[in-house]
């Protein structure tokens, strides 16, 4: 599949998805969200591809944000449109049935902050940055960040955050509990794909499983989402993964799962 403004890597059953516009740090324009929203769906149907790395292109920025040139000239419509564009994209992201990493290496501002916060798992540079400056433009954050920012770090703490428009570093970020860990720059790939070689060696359907009970645990009652847990739990057990891990256990030897 061709793409203009992401570059997309598969090896060894893990997919890097790098955006790439390095000449506007990543900034995320309407052509790039439809790239994204239609990786995210060859993604899915791939399956060779068990888990996913978004990353960005270069040295400096993850994500820059939504492009502010093209954004200038709006209308209230066209603003609308492009809100919708980042979520359909986002969210194919965040529901997507394999574990999505960003690998935040530098700059995650705006949509690129959002664009992190809709994977399942964030590991940045010591060297990355976070924040929503939109304010600071006479806009809010427009792919997410309004909603998703205090489901995970908190009403008061997303609060300030999209009031103030500071940029903080990644150790803030990460004491915020809005990221999982800070790595030196250097290492932030290595760490990433270990990661991924751990999530990649266990069961694919659970996984997927686990992930739809997690994301629907914020917005279902407790009661709605311990039957969709019960669901999900007696589902892997249809499963020849289950089997296999279990008799594996018992056989004190390494499971090989397949996925079905
Ligand atoms: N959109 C378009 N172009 C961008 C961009 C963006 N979000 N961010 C950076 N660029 C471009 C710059 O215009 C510049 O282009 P030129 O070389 O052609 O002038 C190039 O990328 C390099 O950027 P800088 O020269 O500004 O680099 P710097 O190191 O001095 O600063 C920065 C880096 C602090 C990230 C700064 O670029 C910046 O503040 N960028 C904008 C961040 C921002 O406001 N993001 C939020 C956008 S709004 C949004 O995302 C809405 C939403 O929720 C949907």
């Amino acid at each position: 599949m061709e793409y203009k403004n992401i570059k997309l890597e598969i090896k060894d059953a893990i997919a890097v998805l790098k955006v790439s516009r390095p000449e506007a740090l990543n900034a995320l324009n309407s052509e790039t969200l439809e790239e994204l929203k239609r990786a995210a769906e060859d993604l899915e149907k791939n399956g060779e591809v068990r888990v996913v790395i978004v990353t960005g292109e270069g040295d400096k920025a993850f994500v820059a944000g939504a492009d502010i040139v093209e954004m200038k000239e709006m209308d209230p419509v066209q603003g609308m449109e492009f809100s919708r564009k980042g979520h359909e994209a986002f969210s194919k992201l965040e529901n997507m049935g394999k574990v999505v990493i960003a690998a935040v290496n530098g700059y995650a501002l705006g949509g690129g902050l959002e664009l992190a916060l809709s994977c399942d798992i964030i590991y940045a540079s010591d060297k990355a940055r976070f924040g929503f400056p939109e304010v600071t433009l006479a806009i809010h954050p427009g792919f997410g960040g309004t909603q998703r920012t205090p489901r995970i770090i908190g009403l008061m703490k997303a609060k300030e955050l999209i009031f103030t428009g500071k940029m903080i570093t990644a150790q803030e970020a990460f004491e915020l509990g809005l990221i999982n860990k800070v790595v030196p720059h250097d290492e932030l790939m290595k760490e990433v794909f270990s990661l991924a070689e751990r999530i990649k060696s266990c069961g694919q359907i659970a996984l997927k499983l686990a992930k739809e009970c997690l994301n629907k645990s914020l917005s279902l009652s407790l009661e709605e989402g311990l039957k969709l847990e019960e669901a999900n739990f007696g589902f892997c057990f249809g499963t020849k993964d289950q089997k296999e891990g279990m008799t594996a256990f018992v056989e004190k030897r390494k499971p090989t799962f397949r996925g079905n």
